[in-house]
């Protein structure tokens, strides 16, 4: 069972500290500043669960749903050859916050393998609605809108290229598909194939890579990918599945492939799911059980300091960064999903090339 050495107090400030080495502006002459930050030796629970996972904390003693905890414990686990069962969880949960009506996914279900679309379809009956209300729920939905804008915003832009890292059965491809614009989607190998089997026709060029074994750079450019064009990249729900060599090689890639004006994603953190009854401890250990068992682990949670330091050492410049409460409140009030006791150690940072 987990004990969670965590802070009572997480508190945000906003800072005026410039977030670039050396101090200089980034090339679109964004001034470049973190809006959040917060103390990292108050943000590490000393044991992890796994991203998505319904976790535990202490802050804010609160029931949650043992079926919620049920989703996340409802898979086998990648393996080298099967495809990764996490990103099959957030699909579901996609899924069934379209259904809810807080996002718009309509492509989720379809992506849902069997066991799965029927377990979305048992989430909306009787008392098993309890798990679609949770907080780990409201933090993937802001999730998905934080990402959604970041594409959004870049398109507007005039950026022509998208390259969705570590896609699972993302469905921005064909959401937000526009006129000249290209979407990449790079995934592992195991993952990419079994999404093809069920995704719709169109959409993304499909980029198989395993990180930390395949070249990356070599596989968008066989792509057809442009280096010297302006790019968007997301990096949505893996950190923590990687090394931090991994993310800093990711980074460094993403980077070294980056024309002027292009810009980047990335999300950081677990689930946050607020809870410390007995139930969701039994929930929490289930969860537990199922990222020992699916290969999927936790390896990286870095706090914010941590996080935009690599950014720029790796040559980004982190323009924004925001907390999973404040995506929250920002995107999810107003819905049947919780919009307090969000725990602040996963946040998201918008970043340039620096
Ligand atoms: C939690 S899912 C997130 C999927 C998607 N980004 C989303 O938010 O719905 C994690 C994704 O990371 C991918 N992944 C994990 N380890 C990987 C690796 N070493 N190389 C490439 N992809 C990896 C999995 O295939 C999976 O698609």
């Amino acid at each position: 069972m987990a004990h969670y050495e965590y802070a009572r107090a997480h508190p945000l400030w906003e800072t005026a500290k410039n977030g670039c080495s050396a101090g200089q502006r980034c090339d679109r002459g964004h001034a470049c500043r973190s809006r959040l930050d917060h103390r990292p030796s108050q943000a590490r629970p000393r044991h992890t669960l796994g991203d998505d996972a319904v976790t535990q904390d202490p802050v804010s003693p609160r029931r949650t749903s043992a079926l919620g905890a049920a989703v996340v414990c409802h898979s086998f686990g990648m393996r080298r050859s099967t495809p990764s069962s996490t990103a099959q969880n957030v699909a579901l949960v996609r899924s069934h916050l379209t259904w809810l009506g807080v996002l718009d996914d309509r492509f989720a279900e379809g992506m849902l393998r069997p066991r799965w679309a029927l377990l979305e379809k048992g989430m909306r009956w009787g008392p098993a609605r309890r798990m679609g209300r949770n907080r780990t729920f409201a933090w993937l939905a802001a999730r998905t809108h934080f990402f959604d804008d970041a594409v959004t915003s870049a398109l507007a832009a005039g950026v022509r290229q998208v390259v969705v890292m570590a896609a699972g059965y993302d469905s921005r491809a064909w959401r937000l598909a526009h006129a000249g614009v290209r979407f990449y989607e790079v995934d592992h190998p195991a993952t990419q194939r079994d999404k093809r089997r069920r995704a719709p026709a169109g959409g993304p060029a499909y980029v198989p890579v395993e990180f930390g074994r395949d070249s990356l750079e070599d596989a968008l450019r066989l792509a057809g990918f442009r280096p010297d064009e302006p790019s968007v990249f997301t990096i949505e729900g893996v950190t923590m599945y990687l090394t931090e060599p991994q993310v800093r090689d990711l980074l460094e890639t993403v980077r070294r492939l980056s024309a002027p004006a292009s810009r980047l994603a990335v999300n950081y953190g677990l689930g946050v799911e607020a809870a410390a009854t007995r139930t969701s401890r039994v929930g929490a250990l289930l969860a537990r059980v199922q990222f020992a068992m699916s290969g999927e682990r936790i390896t990286y949670r870095p706090a914010v300091a941590q996080a935009e330091a690599l950014l720029r050492d790796t040559g980004w410049c982190p323009q924004e960064t925001r907390t999973a409460p404040d995506l929250v409140r920002e995107y999810v009030a107003g819905t049947t999903l919780p919009t307090t006791d969000i725990r602040p150690s996963a946040f998201a940072v918008n970043a340039v090339v620096s």
